[in-house]
Order: C-alpha cells, then sequence, then structure tokens
C-alpha cells in the first residue's frame, strides 16, 4: 500500500505533443505520478500510430522523471480503469473556449458514472494553445513542419509515416 497520489491523464495521444508534455509536467507539481493513459477502441480505430508506438514514444519522452510518468493503455470506460488503478482524478487540458462544452460533457457524464472521481482541468500552456494532435498530423501530412510543437522522437516518427 503506498500513499502517493495518483491522476490519471487519458486521451488518445496519437501522438503525444508538447501541449500534452507540459501538461503531464505541471500535474507533476501536484501529483506524485500521473498515468497517461491511452484509451482504445479497436472496433473504431482511426489512429496513425498502434497502441504500441504512441506507448513507446510517452515513454521516452518522460524517461527522465524517474517513474513519475507511466504510459498505459484501457479499452471500455474510463472511470473502470481510474477505479483500477486506485486514482481518484483525472486530468484533462483545456485550451480554447471551443475545448469546454465536449470536455464539460465528458466530465459530467464520468460524475455520473463515478461521483466519487474528479475531473480537474488544468489550463494549456500558452505557447502550446493552439496545438492539437490532429493539426499537427495534418501540416506534416501536407509537408508543414511542426518542430517545437511535439518532443523530437514524436517529430521523427511523423516524418517517417509520412516520408518527409
Ligand atoms: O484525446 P481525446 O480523444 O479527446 O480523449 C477522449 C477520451 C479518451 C478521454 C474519451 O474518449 C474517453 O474517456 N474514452 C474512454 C471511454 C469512455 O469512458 N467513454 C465515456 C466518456 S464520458
Amino acid at each position: 500500500m503506498t500513499n502517493d497520489t495518483v491522476a490519471i491523464y487519458p486521451g488518445s495521444f496519437d501522438p503525444i505533443t508538447n501541449g500534452h508534455v507540459d501538461l503531464v509536467k505541471r500535474t507533476l507539481r501536484v501529483f506524485d505520478k500521473v498515468i497517461v493513459a491511452i484509451a482504445t477502441n479497436p472496433d473504431k480505430d482511426h489512429s496513425l500510430f498502434s497502441v504500441e508506438e504512441r506507448l513507446r514514444m510517452i515513454d521516452e519522452v518522460f524517461a527522465s522523471l524517474q517513474g513519475r510518468v507511466q504510459a498505459d493503455s484501457f479499452q471500455g470506460l474510463l472511470v473502470e480503469y481510474a477505479e483500477r488503478q486506485n486514482s481518484k482524478v483525472i486530468i484533462r487540458g483545456l485550451r480554447a473556449v471551443s475545448d469546454f462544452e465536449y470536455e464539460f460533457q465528458m466530465a459530467m457524464m464520468n460524475r455520473r458514472l463515478k461521483p466519487q472521481l474528479e475531473t480537474l482541468f488544468m489550463m494549456t500552456g500558452e505557447s502550446e494553445f493552439y496545438t492539437s494532435s490532429r493539426l499537427v498530423k495534418e501540416v506534416v501530412s501536407l509537408g508543414g513542419n511542426v518542430s517545437g510543437l511535439v518532443p523530437d522522437n514524436v517529430l521523427r516518427k511523423l516524418q517517417e509515416k509520412f516520408k518527409r
């Protein structure tokens, strides 16, 4: 039994961006550990990167943080996963106002499903405000430069995928 506080940071992370990395680092100021949890659904998976590729990229990014960040994947309900991990907190990042409605719906649904679980919102860092995995993929696929928006290992993987 450990008294470590563990926050779950769920998402698709296809791929992880510097916005996500910033959020994890700031979450570590408040919690002892963060589990970066990739939600998977084999029936509707349109991801660019496989779960294994995404897990590896996340592990590489946080390799220097002495095990305080763990990459994992799960199927099924997030609230059930959080319970299995003995976590009471879900972390989500908020960028622009446009994120709010979707995030609010999910937080309310999760609260209904498991009232003892809290969703905490963190503001994304200002330099990452306009970064999203979707836009990063689109820009690279069209030959644009996203360096500075994703970690270097992710940039290399993106360039390999799109042969740039
Ligand atoms: O990065 P994303 O795609 O915005 O993350 C969405 C995610 C993974 C947090 C959400 O789809 C999720 O929690 N999926 C797990 C299945 C689940 O619990 N669905 C009900 C959410 S209210």
